[in-house]
């Protein structure tokens, strides 16, 4: 970044003959008369005696505190501050959630609906992943949950079954909801993934990409090599996946709609907790969806983000009950003043996955309770 103070050494090193606004007169006539007037004034800095104004403390021509304590305390980051987070043993499991997917008489947009359709969820076993899934069951597809965590695909996928059964009791067709190993960063593994994909369901028209985390390292004690895995579970497992999903859709000349699952982090720098890879990781993400639109949109391949917010999953609600004063700073960021539920995810996902978005490709759509606006 430009430092007026290099500026200012620099001048200073013109010599003094030469100082004088006399001197940028020497500039080629073609540059034009409305030269920048180097005038004394503005290079000698002023004495506090001088300020009579108060305008000097209040401004960057004051040194750091010049004007209170208050300085810029609401939108830094505080190397202090460190997010435990929680065990895999030691978090609630994530359940799908009830009242949401029944038969209903209400009337909405035909195009809304993936009846017919098969979506692939990675992160799908818990969190967010997993309520996205509901909302793509609900609204007529079958669903491949891929996660590190086997076990809790598992679980999660006969639970989205158990619970659309229960919603629905006259269906002629339970939805299909299968579970799947891949550690997303890995590309044996992803390619290992999409391939028994296929096998169990035949096709793939969807893809969400929720596997991902976060860390609060500040940036100059941060590991490397966990910085190394969080950009290959946040950025290279959406990349593969995409990738993997994209020339399957090309290879069978069908559309579809990829939606990547970054963050606010991408396009500002959260506060009070510093977690720099992270941020660039989302930001990398949304950027990659709008590169990946570009690049697929001859296939009629659309790739989309959701940039959540705050929102409060078993992980996060855990994080925060052992940190009051974090959930207290960060309410005190959301213009709406809470924390989105997991559920607030169903209807974006739904509108980016389905036709009702057709026209809509290389956007980042923000549900964050308007965070980024401020
Ligand atoms: N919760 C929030 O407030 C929030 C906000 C913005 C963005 N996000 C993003 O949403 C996504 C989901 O977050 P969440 O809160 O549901 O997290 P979560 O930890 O509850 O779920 C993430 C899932 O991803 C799986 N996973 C992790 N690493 C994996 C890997 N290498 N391969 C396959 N699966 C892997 C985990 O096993 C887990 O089931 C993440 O990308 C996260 O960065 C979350």
């Amino acid at each position: 970044m430009f430092k007026p103070q290099l500026l200012f050494q620099a001048i200073r090193t013109i010599p003094p003959r030469l100082r004088v606004t006399g001197a940028f007169d020497a500039r080629p006539a073609f540059l034009g008369t409305r030269y920048i007037s180097v005038s004394r004034p503005l290079l000698e800095k002023k004495t506090p005696e001088d300020d009579h104004d108060g305008h000097d403390s209040a401004s960057t021509a004051a040194p750091p505190g010049a004007s209170g304590d208050q300085e810029g305390s609401l939108s830094r980051t505080d190397d202090t501050v460190r997010v435990q987070y929680p065990e895999e043993g030691d978090l609630p499991r994530s359940r799908p959630v009830s009242g949401r997917g029944g038969p209903h008489a209400k009337r909405t947009l035909a195009s809304f609906s993936l009846e017919g359709r098969v979506a692939v969820v990675t992160g799908g076993a818990r969190g967010l992943g997993l309520v996205m899934s509901q909302a793509l069951v609900n609204s007529g597809a079958d669903v491949a949950l891929v996660d590190l965590n086997k076990e809790e695909a598992e679980r999660s996928a006969g639970e989205l079954v158990k619970t659309f059964q229960t919603e629905n009791p006259d269906a002629d067709r339970l939805p299909k909801v299968t579970a799947h190993f891949a550690d997303v960063s890995n590309p044996t593994s992803v390619n290992d993934s999409i391939a028994e994909i296929l096998q169990a369901h035949g096709k793939i028209d969807n893809l969400v990409t929720s596997a991902g985390f976060t860390e609060n390292f500040n940036a100059i004690d941060y590991p490397y090599d966990r910085m190394k895995k969080l950009w290959g579970v946040n950025v290279d497992g959406t990349y593969l996946f995409a990738v993997g999903v994209a020339k399957h859709l090309m290879e069978r000349q069908s559309p579809g709609s990829l939606v990547f699952i970054g963050s606010m982090s991408g396009s500002i720098v959260n506060v009070p907790q510093p977690q720099a890879p992270y941020n660039a990781a989302k930001a990398a993400v949304r950027h990659l969806a709008a590169s990946l639109a570009v690049e697929w949109a001859h296939a009629g391949i659309r790739v989309n983000c959701i940039s959540p917010g705050y929102m409060l999953t078993a992980l996060t609600k855990k994080i925060l009950d052992d940190n009051p004063e974090l959930a207290k700073t960060w309410t005190s960021l959301i213009p709406q003043g809470k924390m989105g539920r997991p559920e607030d995810l169903m209807g974006a996902v739904t509108f980016l996955a389905s036709d009702a978005s057709l026209y809509v490709t290389g956007a980042d759509l923000r549900v964050d309770g308007g965070y980024t606006t401020t």
